[in-house]
């Protein structure tokens, strides 16, 4: 179909310095857990996104010197020509589809505690690093010299590679942050005090990156609207002054806050162009192009914001992870198949744990070079075979539109009458209402296809199965919560629990409720993501007096990767719940819980009329041991293979399903359907992916 000309302002080129970027999308820096330990991974990742139609590309924060080592998580790095020989690669598969390259230049200060380099960490203070009991050095004047030289080096390199556009950054509290800040930068002559002093540093960069590369490179500054010291200020405070003093130095402001976890934020707390009313004033200050963020899916939104003048370009990291064809897709008039990010920030969470960006909704994120998994193109089946796919929760709907796409005919039967199994359900939940965009995309994108029959309220028995007679068979059958607390804690069970004033989350999403309001509810928390967290809101809201125990010393302690952790708690706390960190729920007896100190073992007793515990779930496998108890049958019927997928092999998150459910659909292949857990024929021999690690040639 062809672009609805209302978007054509979204595909207007746009000077930046001395280059042109081809349209208004802009795919800010953002961290992949691949750095430069995984180059080609990281290559491949960011060709894919200029080829979905992002017109700028970022790197993710890139290291201008070994003083500034963010180990062991994964960054980027332009310390020697090794660096610039992989960036050019990068830089060269983003020119390829004709977009620009941009390199976020970066010094972490007194945040980096330089653990693999062993350099000592430097800043305007002598303050603790991030990482280790360590303190920084406090810079001198010299210190700013060569920190100075080391930018500038750094920026050649980027410009010896290729890149379009390099950053001087300046905010999420690395180095030039720090000298931004009156409480940290207190006594550098000529670089403290005054707001001019603390911002000379960056303003000294932009003239030398200009004066470095300027003649062929933009440069452009991330910066805050407001300041760590004083967040959220009138936008007329010290940073006004900040953007006056700047105003005719970058080619480009790409402006942010300082609340990261707003900037950031999970759809739980945040929603959609969240920022505009803090940045919107920045365009009316500096006559440069802005670009700013705030996890922008929806094609309206953008135009607005373009249109408004809000800024000239929009800026992404998720939507880009999530659907890195999202610009194509408005080009192409297909804006209903953008598969938008959920804003669960499960991306972040594996960039925090070093491993390759993992995405919700998009499971080739991380596998475009390793596998060579493309978000468009599926590989056509060889044979095409009728698959049966049991249960249309994320691994089932993920599972059956790759198949359809690949040219397989599906059968898909549900046993409820909605589709979407355990996100139709959780998005009901305070704040979740997105996650159902899991479903709607895939539900979506399967009513295309002529090819995929769909059974709702259709609880298949394994003689069903082999009626049906498909040739492959997956089951997504799900999972559900255990009610016995079985989980971390209590590996096998806590016998020691009253069933009848049991519910489980299952009971909770489903609608049932304790008996009476005035029954006290103990939710106890040993899974630590959270569900636990958001059942105490949801039940607190509805007037419910709840307590909630979790063995973890913070409230939802996992959630701390996906950045909403500290929300999490307050929200709790904002709603009245009671919370007991460091316990364990030992018995529930009479009206009573007794809690026990998971570091002392020391007891104490609180009243408990409703106990919810949510701990771990059980896999819905009762079909599988049905249909694994009578082989001969199965292939009698003609059945090939039949597998599980997602929370029926292993509960865990959306991500882990649908990953599951995609993986599985690509090696259903005629009359094969090759496991990849362990297959016993694989056991001696490669992994099932490329590895990008260095292979020694001999003993150096
Ligand atoms: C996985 C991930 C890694 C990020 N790493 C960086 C980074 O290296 N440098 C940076 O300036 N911002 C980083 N950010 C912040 C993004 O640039 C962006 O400001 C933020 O995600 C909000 O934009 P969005 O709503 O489009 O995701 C990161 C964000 C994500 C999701
Ligand atoms: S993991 Fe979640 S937040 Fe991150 S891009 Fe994917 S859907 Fe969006």
């Amino acid at each position: 179909m062809p672009r609805d000309p209302r978007f054509d302002p979204l595909f207007a080129p746009l000077q930046i310095g001395p280059v042109t970027a081809p349209n208004r999308f802009y795919q800010v820096p953002h961290c992949t857990g691949m750095g430069y330990t995984m180059p080609q991974t990281l290559a491949a990742m960011r060709a894919v996104k200029a080829e979905g139609g992002w017109g700028t590309v970022c790197t993710e924060y890139c290291s201008i010197h070994p003083t500034s080592d963010d180990h062991p998580s994964p960054f980027a790095s332009l310390w020697d020509q090794g660096d610039v020989a992989n960036l050019a690669v990068l830089v060269e598969g983003v020119h390829r589809h004709g977009s620009l390259c941009g390199v976020e230049l970066w010094h972490g200060g007194l945040r980096s505690a330089n653990l693999l380099s062993r350099q000592t960490p430097i800043g305007p203070n002598s303050l603790p690093a991030d990482k280790a009991p360590l303190q920084a050095r406090r810079m001198d004047l010299a210190d700013i010299r060569d920190y100075r030289r080391a930018h500038r080096a750094a920026a050649l390199r980027a410009k010896e590679a290729g890149a379009d556009l390099v950053y001087v950054y300046a905010s999420h509290t690395y180095l030039l942050s720090q000298f931004l800040d009156p409480r940290i930068n207190r006594s550098i002559p000529g670089y403290s005090g005054t707001i001019e002093n603390r911002s000379r540093i960056i303003r000294e960069l932009i003239d030398e990156t200009k004066a470095a590369v300027g003649d062929a490179l933009a440069v452009a500054i991330r910066i805050e609207v407001d300041a760590e010291a004083t967040p959220r200020a009138d936008p007329d405070g010290e940073r006004r002054a900040v953007f006056e003093l700047l105003k005719d130095g970058p080619d480009l402001f790409d402006v942010t806050i300082t609340d990261y976890s707003q900037e950031m934020g999970v759809s739980r707390f945040i929603k959609e162009a969240s920022l505009e009313p803090m940045i919107a004033h920045v365009r009316g200050i500096v006559q440069k192009p802005v670009v700013s963020v705030g996890r922008f899916t929806s094609p309206e939104t953008m135009l607005s914001q373009v249109k408004r003048g809000v800024v000239d370009l929009i800026g992404a990291a998720r939507p880009s992870i999530a659907d890195p064809f999202l610009p194509k897709k408005i080009a192409e008039g297909r804006s209903d198949d953008i598969r938008e990010c959920i804003g669960c920030n499960i991306c972040y969470a594996s960039d925090v744990q070093g491993v390759p960006l993992r995405c919700t909704q998009n499971p080739t994120m991380g596998e475009e070079w390793r596998r060579d998994w493309h978000p468009d193109r599926m590989p056509p089946a060889q044979k095409r075979e009728r698959v049966l796919v049991v249960g249309a929760g994320p691994a089932g709907l993920e599972a059956a539109l790759t198949l359809a796409q690949r040219g397989h005919p599906v059968t898909l039967a549900e046993a409820r009458r909605d589709l979407g199994g355990r996100v139709t359900l959780e998005s009901k939940l305070p704040g979740l209402s997105e996650w159902a965009r899991v479903r709607d995309y895939r539900q979506h994108q399967l009513s295309k296809f002529d090819s995929v029959e769909i059974f709702r309220e259709s609880h298949l028995s394994a003689a069903d199965v082999r009626e049906l007679a498909p040739r492959h068979v997956l089951l997504a059958t799900g999972s559900h919560w255990r009610p016995d607390a079985t989980g971390h804690h209590f590996p096998g069970g806590n016998p020691e629990l009253d069933r009848a004033i049991t519910l489980t989350p299952d009971d909770l999403l489903v609608g049932k409720r304790p008996a009476t309001k005035s029954d006290p509810v103990i939710v106890f928390d040993d899974d630590h993501y959270l569900m636990a967290a958001v059942l105490a809101e949801q039940l607190a809201q509805e007037g419910y007096a709840v307590t909630y125990v979790t063995t973890a010393g913070v409230v939802g302690f996992w959630s701390r990767f996906t950045m909403e952790q500290a929300r999490s708690q307050a929200r709790l706390i904002e709603v009245g719940v009671r919370i007991v960190v460091s316990h364990a729920v030992e018995a529930v007896r009479g009206g009573q819980a007794t809690l026990s100190c998971v570091f002392s073992g020391k007891r104490h007793d609180l009243p408990c009329g409703a106990f919810v515990p949510v701990t771990s779930r059980e896999p819905n496998e009762a079909l599988w041991h049905d249909l694994q108890s009578d082989p001969a049958a199965s292939s009698a019927a003609g059945i090939a293979s039949i597998q599980r997928i997602g929370d029926c092999k292993a509960p865990g998150l959306i991500a882990h399903a649908v990953y599951d459910g995609h993986r599985t659909a690509r090696r259903i292949d005629g009359d094969q359907a090759v496991a990849e857990d362990l297959p016993p024929e694989d056991l001696l021999g490669e992994p099932p992916f490329r590895r990008d690690r260095v292979v020694i040639p001999t003993l150096p």
